[in-house]
C-alpha cells in the first residue's frame, strides 16, 4: 500500500471536512489528519526546493496565513492518484482542464491552489517525515474496505 502526504492550505481550510470526504470517496484512506498553522521557518524548509524562485515570498506568505491541514493518505497509487485528484497546479487552468478536480472546486489560482500533494514517491516520504516523524510507512493502516 502506497502513502502520500496531503495539505489542506488556508484558503481551503473552511472546506477541510468537504474535501475529505471528496479524499475518502475516491477510496483513500486518511491515516494521519492534524490541523495546524506553519510557523514562517518550516513553511520555508517545507517548500525549500522553490527557495530561488520569484513567487517563493508569496508562496510563505500565504501558506502560513492561517489554518492548514496536513494529511497522510494510504490508497494504491496513492501519489499518482492524489495528483490527479487535486488537478493542475493552476486553479485556473484546473477549471478549464480539470473542472471536477479540488484545484478547479476549492482554489483560486496558481497561489491559492487550495490543496498540496507530493510529487513522487521520495518526495511523500520526505514530506510524511517532516509533519508525522514518527509515522510507519511500511504499515497498512487500512483494515479492510470501508472500515477504519
Ligand atoms: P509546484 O511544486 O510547482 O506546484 P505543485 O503544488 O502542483 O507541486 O509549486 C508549489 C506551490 O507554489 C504551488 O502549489 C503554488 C505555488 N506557486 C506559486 O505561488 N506561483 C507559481 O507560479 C507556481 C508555479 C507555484
Ligand atoms: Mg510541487
Amino acid at each position: 500500500m502506497e502513502h502520500t502526504f496531503a495539505m489542506i492550505k488556508p484558503d481551503a481550510f473552511e472546506n477541510a471536512d468537504e474535501i475529505c470526504k471528496i479524499i475518502e470517496g475516491a477510496d483513500f484512506k486518511i491515516a494521519e489528519k492534524e490541523s495546524l498553522t506553519l510557523t514562517p521557518a518550516k513553511a520555508k524548509s517545507f517548500y525549500g526546493e522553490h527557495k530561488d524562485r520569484a513567487f517563493f515570498s508569496g508562496l510563505i506568505e500565504f501558506i502560513t496565513s492561517g489554518t492548514i491541514v496536513a494529511m497522510v493518505l494510504e490508497k494504491e497509487n496513492a501519489v499518482v492518484d492524489w495528483r490527479s485528484l487535486l488537478g493542475p497546479t493552476n486553479s485556473k487552468q484546473a477549471e478549464e482542464e480539470a473542472p471536477d478536480s479540488i484545484r478547479a472546486r476549492y482554489g483560486t489560482d496558481v497561489q491559492k491552489n487550495a490543496a498540496h500533494g507530493s510529487d513522487s514517491p521520495s518526495a511523500a516520504e520526505r514530506e510524511i517525515k517532516f509533519f508525522f516523524p514518527e509515522f510507519d510507512l511500511t504499515e497498512t493502516h487500512r483494515t479492510s474496505q470501508g472500515e477504519e
